[in-house]
């Protein structure tokens, strides 16, 4: 049998629409991690001598880190596979000679100040229109105790936002930091700018968040540890003025992207689909414990440990899901991934709650409003509240866009995403006006759900 074409671009335009598709089935590998890409990079480039990384997430996001990298001082190279990084050492970045673009990327900015607060050099950072409007008062105000200079362009609202400049402290002063927001990407900034400074630099987390930064610190040799107080605080401890010694990182392939065809298979009728190779690791992987809850047949196999992160090949059937309260206190491990959950609820039966997620209004774009509205336009019962969305599903195909309406994804790549799928399980199918964001995490992403689709015919 053959199904209907899937994917269609209109000539002319970024715009693409995704239409029902027959089921999806065969084994799949997603891109490399982008949390663990970017620490590779930056950790690699703080080494002294030559790292080798494998299954790195060559997407926009972690090409701008690469090119700041580069622009320090780092060596960054690929060949066939590798990508080969001669760090300067911890201490040894230089001053770039110009302002650095990092495109769309929130996790390169964040990261990188912690980076430069604790060097004695001043870098400028630049973005697109989204990562500009993001908040970095968060970032800036550990980094300022610790003795970084900063100025930065305030929104009309207040915020501290790019174009933005940090002038390093060196020797910067150790802090003792309780995060206020729970952020991996505040606490590594902070524990990066530890690792020039002498002393020891300590954050605080009381909820945890993926520890990609403190599992890598460890592998490259740092003195790091973790301790949990009464009242289950994480206590991170870092010993600066490190020495890391090169490491040879294999990237295993990005849960948040595997969250795409992971929910697509579920949705789309007779699907049966394996993404191999694939991290697991709990502080990133509460999607699948919320899907398993709503019924769906999503099986481990294989798990092993690759590079310190736990790996499995996720086997995924459709499934009939029923709606469910999602707890607040599981969104840290799931943060990313609640756009495409906002999916999986509109074709369960019945209804999903989601709260205790303010901070979706701070990410790439503001997803709960963003994924609201798309919702509503593809005709499905979404309430927006403060802090997260209500959606009441019928467990039967979304009903469709309104014509030539096309869903706004503002220059979000999970939005963009999560819509794709959407148009799978749609009457009338859904167009997304511009899917290019795809590409800070995600390239070949189109090329996969096509993929899927084939192996069926
Ligand atoms: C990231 C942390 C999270 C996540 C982002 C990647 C990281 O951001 O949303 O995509 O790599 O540390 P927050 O720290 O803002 O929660």
């Amino acid at each position: 049998m053959t199904s209907k074409p899937k994917v269609q671009t209109t000539a002319g335009t970024k715009a693409t629409s995704f239409t029902p598709a027959g089921p999806l089935t065969g084994r799949i590998t997603v891109p490399g991690d982008k949390s663990i890409s970017h620490r590779s990079l930056i950790l690699s480039s703080l080494a002294v001598g030559k790292s080798q990384i494998t299954g790195l997430l060559e997407g926009e996001d972690v090409l701008a880190t690469a090119a700041a990298l580069r622009a320090m001082g780092a060596t960054i190279e690929k060949s066939d596979d590798t990508w080969t990084v001669h760090g300067v050492g911890v201490g040894g970045l230089m001053q770039p000679d110009t302002a650095i673009d990092l495109g769309n990327s929130g996790t390169s900015v964040r990261l990188l100040m912690g980076l430069v607060a604790s060097h004695d050099i001043s870098v400028t950072f630049t973005g697109d229109a989204s990562l500009s409007k993001r908040p970095m008062g968060r970032v800036i105000e550990p980094l300022s105790t610790m003795g970084a200079e900063f100025t930065a362009r305030m929104s009309s609202d207040g915020k501290a936002c790019l174009p933005l400049t940090v002038r390093g402290l060196c020797p910067a002063v150790p802090m003792e930091y309780r995060l206020p927001v729970a952020s991996a990407q505040v606490k590594s900034a902070i524990l990066i700018a530890g690792l020039n400074t002498p002393g020891v630099t300590r954050v605080i987390e009381p909820v945890l968040t993926r520890d990609h930064s403190e599992t890598m610190l460890k592998g490259f040799g740092a003195d790091l540890t973790v301790e949990t107080d009464k009242d289950g605080s994480r206590i991170i401890s870092l010993t600066g003025e490190a020495e890391l010694s090169p490491q040879k990182i294999k990237v295993p392939g990005d849960p948040s992207s595997a969250a795409f065809p992971v929910v697509a298979a579920l949705l789309v009728p007779g699907s049966d689909i394996v993404v191999e190779n694939v991290g697991i690791n709990p502080t990133r992987a509460g999607l699948f414990t919320v899907l398993q809850k709503m019924g769906g047949d999503i099986s481990f196999k294989k798990k092993r440990t690759v590079g310190g992160e736990p790996v499995a090949d996720i086997h995924v059937k459709h499934s009939k899901l029923t709606g469910i309260d999602v707890p607040a206190d599981i969104a840290p491990s799931m943060i990313d991934e609640f756009p495409i959950l906002f999916i999986a609820a509109a074709l369960a039966e019945g209804t999903t709650i989601t709260g205790g997620l303010s901070e979706l209004r701070v990410k790439e774009s503001d997803r709960l409003s963003q994924m609201a509205a798309g919702l509503s336009l593809l005709g499905v019962d979404v309430t927006e509240r403060e802090d997260g969305l209500i959606i009441t599903g019928n467990g039967e195909l979304i009903p469709g866009g309104k014509k030539n309406a096309a869903i706004e994804t503002a220059l979000d790549h999970r939005i963009a995403m999560s819509f794709a799928v959407a148009g799978l399980v749609t009457k009338k199918g859904a167009t997304v006006d511009d899917m290019s964001p795809t590409e800070t995490s995600f390239p070949g992403f189109a090329d996969m759900l096509t993929a899927l689709q084939d192996s069926t015919k």
